[in-house]
């Protein structure tokens, strides 16, 4: 019989080979290494050489994303990305560069901007594109050179962020379903977390990112913890019941106070932030490909997912990974 559910078939990630330690920031900025660990637990992250754009980043984790779900560019359907560090501001859209990338005219191709909380976002459009017939293999994307937006004298920023990408394909699978997502968001709390104005003037401005560090922590700390209560209460699964918790990776003090506050154990929570810091739309994937290369995501393992992030948005997502093991 034909299947009705979507399902996450793959999952894939690229990260640059450039590394900006916290040594290396300690000359830029005045901080130390000391204090970047005791308040984030990052210790190091990526960086995107100068003519690497967001989509070849994209494009690499794409490449694999597609092979590991067993299937060939021409395959796909569509191309979603989410990402707030896109090639162009505001086209081409980087999924149109992508799609280029991969040889594919002819399909649906656009990004999407919910920050951080992208990749959830994508699960749920994928997930809804897919079960109405729309599409049948959806390549999903989330990928940043946040690099390319930071000002790196601001030291109340530029040591928490890195750039990477991760990709997943998402076509229809009753065995791996994704069981549920939710995703919402809150535009009063909008200028906590911001890149400056389009529309201030008729003139070109810098993008770099500003941030409320201590308000969002707050704030995302407990939208977080009753988010995932709410979509594992909804769904009737306890906590014990998830194989990995695989959350934003934003700070390691937030994704702890999560865990505690919902009973995660320690093997349950998957933890990346220290290598890569925040990258934002690709943290999620990039966390998720670690565990899956590590073998402790396997196909069929119950996982939730979690986000927040500018705007703000956030958002989890409950699925069985359907996803083949490596040969
Ligand atoms: N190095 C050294 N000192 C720094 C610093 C740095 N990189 N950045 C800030 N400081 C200083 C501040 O100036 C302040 O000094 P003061 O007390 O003399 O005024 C002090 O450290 C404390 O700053 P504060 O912002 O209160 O620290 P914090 O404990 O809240 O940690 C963050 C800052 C950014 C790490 C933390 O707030 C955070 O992670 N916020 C949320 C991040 C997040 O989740 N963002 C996005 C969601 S996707």
């Amino acid at each position: 019989m034909k299947s009705t559910k979507a399902s996450l078939k793959s999952i894939a990630s690229y990260i640059p080979t450039k590394i900006l330690s916290n040594f290396d920031l300690e000359k830029m900025v005045q901080t130390s290494n000391e204090w970047i660990l005791r308040r984030t637990g990052i210790e190091q992250r990526h960086i995107a050489d100068n003519d690497e754009n967001t989509s070849d980043l994209g494009t690499k984790a794409a490449i694999k994303a597609i092979q590991r779900a067993n299937l060939n560019p021409q395959d796909i359907d569509a191309i979603i990305v989410a990402t707030l560090s896109p090639d162009y501001f505001t086209m081409p859209s980087t999924a149109c560069k992508i799609a280029h990338n991969l040889g594919l005219k002819n399909i649906t191709a656009f990004d999407i901007s919910a920050a951080c909380s992208g990749f959830i976002y994508l699960l749920e459009l994928a997930k809804s594109m897919v079960e109405s017939g729309m599409k049948k293999n959806i390549l999903i994307i989330g990928a940043e050179k946040i690099s390319s937006i930071m000002d790196y004298t601001d030291r109340s920023i530029c040591v928490l962020f890195g750039d990477g990408a991760g990709a997943g394909v998402v076509s229809l699978d009753d065995n791996f379903p994704i069981i549920d997502t939710h995703t919402a968001s809150d535009g009063e709390f909008g200028d906590l977390l911001m890149t400056q104005r389009a529309q201030k003037s008729n003139i070109c401005t810098p993008l770099s990112m500003q941030m409320k560090g201590n308000e969002v922590f707050k704030i995302a700390v407990n939208t977080l913890s009753s988010d995932v209560v709410e979509i594992l209460t909804k769904n009737n699964i306890k906590s014990e019941e998830i194989d990995l918790f695989i959350p934003h990776q934003a700070n390691l003090r937030i994704i702890k106070a999560v865990q505690e506050k919902l009973n995660f154990t320690d093997k349950q929570c998957v933890v990346t932030v220290q290598k890569y810091g925040n990258t934002s739309a690709a943290s999620i994937p990039m966390a998720m490909n670690d565990a899956y290369e590590q073998g402790l995501l396997k196909q069929g393992s119950l996982i939730l997912l979690d986000a927040f992030g500018g705007g703000f948005t956030w958002g989890s997502a409950l699925l069985r990974f359907g996803g083949e093991n490596d040969k």
